[in-house]
């Protein structure tokens, strides 16, 4: 019986095998739209990506022509937080350089308010953790030459139950303008149980009112698969439940963000939650696995850890511009998982195509040991006989001058190695 169920169970791990092997190729021979952010001297040279169904800056607020970048409080600090931390904070993206790697939005997440609005109706901060107000903070902030960011709730209340924004849209919008706010995540909590798709379009129109440009972070969790509707009403929409500082929440997030790679694109982008790196609950090479794979996913790059504190290896992380740059690439262009293989379909390569006629290409080892593991032209999307030379964006070196057909390396368990590929020749062939 046993055997019988192995064999079975074996039979179904080929099939999928098969079925993905199958998929990768059809995905390769079909032909898909000229992206319009290309040169029309520029040839992709890979044909694995569909942006059929994205829209360019849809909702004209000028913002998130690329993924945005700086750091937000909660996955470290939580509701304990005060103007000092966020001040001090404001400093070390300052003296550490990571502000000028791109990181430069200071978000305050939920807990910067009193329970209550003040008797003229308006949103009030909590006298005792931020007793300057939110203009001076604002002032600092950009005084730094950074950005604010702020929290609201598409809700009654927020999530750790101060005043919601539901029903003060424009009121609420017009205060954050007049402090200099240019950023605002709106959050599902005490929603009434009313759908996310009448909840987040008010606030984008208040925001669009007030007459400052602020970023509109959409947070309804994934409920409503935003993707299918939020480009129309957000630079960027959470496609997730919160994000745990642990492998198994990492993974689980980074497969779901990935089945709306389609719908992303510059102005409105999938949004997987925020970097954990740095908080302590993964190791090294899963820290780079999480930055690796929120890069090429064309992820906002949030911060989550205290940057005033943190370690040699985090800060390796967190600025290697080499994948910064794939995230902040001009096309805009989500990179997906295209093949899978190995027990459990731990061997994964993930790519996307990047401007310049290049190739992003990740290989990530989910099993529990380390392997080889191989990237053929075929699930790439490439024409079999085009020559690429391959960079390492973690070991910072060219790897090889002239792949053809395939590249493979080896991957330590949980780690995520990381290249750009770039043709050799411009004639190199270009098919269907
Ligand atoms: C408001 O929306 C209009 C139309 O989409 C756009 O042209 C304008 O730049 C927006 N203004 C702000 C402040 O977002
Ligand atoms: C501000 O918050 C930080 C982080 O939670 C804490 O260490 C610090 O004591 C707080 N400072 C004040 C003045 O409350
Ligand atoms: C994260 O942890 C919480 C409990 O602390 C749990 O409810 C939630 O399901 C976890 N999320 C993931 C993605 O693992
Ligand atoms: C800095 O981080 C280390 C862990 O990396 C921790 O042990 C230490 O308490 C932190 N220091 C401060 C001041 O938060």
């Amino acid at each position: 019986m046993a055997k019988i169920a192995g064999n079975l169970a074996l039979k179904c791990l080929h099939i999928l095998v098969l079925y993905v092997y199958v998929t990768s190729v059809v995905l390769a021979a079909r032909v898909l739209p000229v992206h319009p952010y290309l040169q029309s001297n520029e040839k992709p040279i890979s044909n694995i990506f569909d942006t059929s169904k994205y829209g360019i800056l849809q909702i004209k607020n000028g913002l998130a022509d690329t993924p945005q970048m700086g750091w937000n409080s909660w996955n470290f600090f939580a509701c304990n937080i005060n103007e000092t931390v966020i001040k001090e904070t404001a400093d070390a993206l300052i003296s550490t350089g990571l502000a000028k790697l791109g990181y430069i939005y200071v978000n305050i997440d939920d807990c910067w308010s009193g329970t209550k609005r003040n008797s003229k109706g308006q949103l009030v901060h909590d006298p005792k953790t931020f007793p300057s107000g939110i203009k001076a903070l604002a002032d600092y902030v950009h005084s730094k030459g950074l950005k604010l960011g702020i929290y609201s709730d598409a809700g009654v209340f927020t999530c750790q139950v101060r005043a919601g924004s539901l029903y003060h849209e424009y009121d609420d919008a017009a205060l954050f303008a007049s402090w200099g706010v240019d950023y605002l995540k709106y959050d599902n909590c005490f929603n009434l149980g009313i759908k996310p798709e009448k909840r987040y379009p008010p606030m984008r129109d208040a925001l669009n009112a007030s007459g400052r440009a602020i970023f509109y972070s959409i947070c309804e969790w994934g409920e409503d698969d935003p993707a299918l509707w939020a480009g129309k009403v957000g630079n960027s929409w959470r496609t997730t439940e919160d994000i745990n500082d642990t492998w198994a929440s990492m993974t689980a997030i980074a497969d779901i963000n990935d089945k709306w790679a389609p719908y992303a694109g510059p102005g409105g982008w999938n949004d997987p939650d925020m970097l954990e790196v740095g908080n302590g609950g993964m190791t090294y090479l899963e820290y780079r696995a999480h930055f690796s794979i929120w890069a090429l996913m064309k992820a906002p790059l949030l911060v989550g850890c205290d940057v005033r504190n943190m370690t040699a290896e985090t800060f390796e992380i967190l600025s290697n511009e080499e994948v910064i740059a794939v995230n902040q690439d001009r096309l805009g262009v989500q990179g997906r998982k295209v093949y899978v293989y190995g027990n459990d379909n731990c061997y994964q390569i993930w790519a996307g195509p990047m401007s310049g006629n290049r190739l992003t290409v990740a290989l990530w080892n989910r099993c529990s040991k380390p392997a080889t593991i191989t990237a053929k032209w075929d699930a790439l999307g490439l024409d079999s006989s085009i020559t690429v030379s391959v960079r390492d964006l973690w070991k910072h070196k060219f790897v090889s001058a002239n792949s053809v057909g395939s590249f493979s390396a080896n991957v330590d368990s949980h780690s995520c190695e990381m290249y750009i590929f770039t043709p050799q020749t411009e004639t190199a062939s270009f098919g269907h």
